[in-house]
């Protein structure tokens, strides 16, 4: 087979010759392979990706920018009563937007999750401490709880990428969408950018007839919801309010009423949780304020300085880490879709196994790449208003980011998390829990402590590994 002459002059003016290295060596089927994915890449951005991958031309310092002034912005705190407005105008205005059913949600489920090494996407994991539930059961199954109490669907789009769309489609259909409406959940699938070699810039084959690709980052959701049709599928619905949130992170809360109040009745654009930060080796963004904006400083461009860097109070100087569950004015999302790359890429050095020239694979122990990658909060600065709330870790914050046995995020760290935080919402509703006992909140079935008293009285003991709610409840 021949390479048609317009692609074979477009891959040599780009110097990007390396990638047809096993070009004749390759058998029919494996040269269409490789042509069919060659054809489909987008030669002018690549052009413009291989510039990024030599630093000074664009660095990832020159997108953090002089952080000498930033500060930590105000935040308001869930439950505060010092709050303005207060906790229960705001469980008030939250509860409104639920029951007019003007809230959609997009949960974010296209990372490769390379460090947790799970063969399949991260929400086919089973987290659920008694339940085996997967990350998409107990995810999808907080909509479901919200229909339960307020009487409407929560629209719902999950972000899906070429590592993950085939397998997280088969899941949805084989669990019935995990009881959701499939008319009310879109799944759409973010684009793939190349890896490129950190020191030539040249595209890298992870085999002889393929070229190695990455999802483009949380942030890819932006251009994949707007040219997917997305956006306009939420419109359809009556969608004012949008809300994101990560598949990773089980005790996730996008839905919280009072954090939805305070993002209405600040009449924020973007609104954004997050956690205190306590130790500066967290892997956690920050939020900081700076030159009359708010922006998320990603904590690999977060120099060690200033990470430890501590105030009189004994506080981190920036300590309000970003745990990626956001609110957004549908409005906002219409208006910064339409603006031309309105999201810049970070890049990022990884390790990406490759096929050398004596046609064997390499895995390499350093980083040997650049992935390209946007960040979603990199829409903040633009921004109007801002609302910034802190939740405690111990209710909205349990990422799955590690294997098994690693010395945090890992399986055990997310079960006892969820443990832990039933334990204290049955405490709340006057249900004790004997030590060492493992219990589960159906997510379905129970949103909060309120939900509790429909399935348990108080003054009920639990002494044997239970999930809470449910169909046996
Ligand atoms: P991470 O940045 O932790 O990446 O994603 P990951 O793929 O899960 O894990 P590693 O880094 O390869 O080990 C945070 C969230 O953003 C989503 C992930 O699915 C996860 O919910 N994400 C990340 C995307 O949807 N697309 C991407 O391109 C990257």
């Amino acid at each position: 087979m021949d390479i048609p002459p317009l692609l074979s002059e477009r891959i040599g003016q780009s110097g990007q010759s390396a990638c047809l290295a096993f070009w004749d060596r390759l058998n029919p089927v494996s040269q269409a392979r490789l042509l069919h994915q060659l054809q489909a890449f987008d030669w002018d951005q690549l052009d413009v990706l291989r510039e990024l991958v030599f630093p000074p031309i664009a660095t990832d310092a020159g997108l953090t920018g002089n952080l000498s002034n930033a500060t930590t912005p105000a935040c308001l705190q869930v439950g505060n009563p010092l709050n303005a407005p207060s906790p229960a105008q705001a469980l008030a205005r939250g509860s409104l937007a639920l029951a007019e059913g003007t809230v959609g949600a997009i949960l974010v489920a296209g990372g490769q999750g390379t460090r947790l090494g799970y063969a399949g996407p991260k929400g086919l994991y089973a987290i659920g401490p008694v339940s085996q539930a997967s990350l998409f059961e107990i995810l999808l199954g907080k909509l479901l709880g919200v229909r339960r109490r307020f009487g409407k669907d929560v629209p719902l789009a999950i972000m899906t990428s070429s590592a993950t769309d085939a397998d997280t489609h088969a899941y949805l259909r084989s669990h019935a969408y995990c009881g959701l409406n499939p008319a009310h959940v879109f799944v759409f699938c973010q684009q793939d950018l190349p890896a490129l070699d950190a020191a030539t810039g040249c595209l890298l084959l992870e085999a002889p007839d393929r070229v190695a690709v990455a999802p483009d980052g949380h942030g890819g959701m932006l251009g994949a919801l707007s040219q997917s049709g997305g956006l306009d599928w939420f419109a359809q619905r009556g969608t004012e309010q949008i809300v994101s949130f990560q598949v990773d992170n089980p005790l996730a809360m996008p839905l919280d009423r009072e954090f939805l109040g305070y993002h209405l009745l600040c009449q924020a654009d973007f609104s954004t949780q997050i956690v205190r930060k306590l130790d500066p080796a967290q892997r956690v963004g920050v939020v900081v304020a700076h030159a009359g904006t708010h922006r998320v400083v990603e904590y690999s461009d977060l120099p060690a300085t200033l990470a430890s860097e501590r105030l009189a109070n004994g506080r981190l100087r920036f300590d309000a880490g970003s745990i990626a569950v956001h609110a957004f004015a549908k409005s906002f999302l219409d208006r910064v879709a339409a603006i031309p790359n309105a999201l810049p890429l970070h890049r990022a050095l990884k390790a990406v196994p490759v096929w050398d020239a004596s046609g064997r694979q390499v895995v390499p122990d350093a980083p040997n790449a650049v992935k390209f990658e946007r960040f979603i909060f990199d829409l903040m600065p633009l921004a109007h208003r801002v609302c910034v709330v802190e939740v405690p870790a111990s209710q909205g914050f349990a990422p799955l980011k590690n294997p098994s046995g690693a010395a945090s995020d890992s399986p055990q760290h997310v079960r006892a998390a969820l443990v832990q935080h039933a334990r204290t919402q049955l405490e709340k509703a006057g249900v004790f829990v004997a030590d060492g006992i493992d219990v589960e909140l159906d997510a379905a079935t129970i949103l909060d402590h309120e939900d509790i008293g429909r399935v348990l009285l108080p003054g009920s003991r639990i002494d044997r590994p239970q999930v809470v709610g449910g169909e046996a409840s």
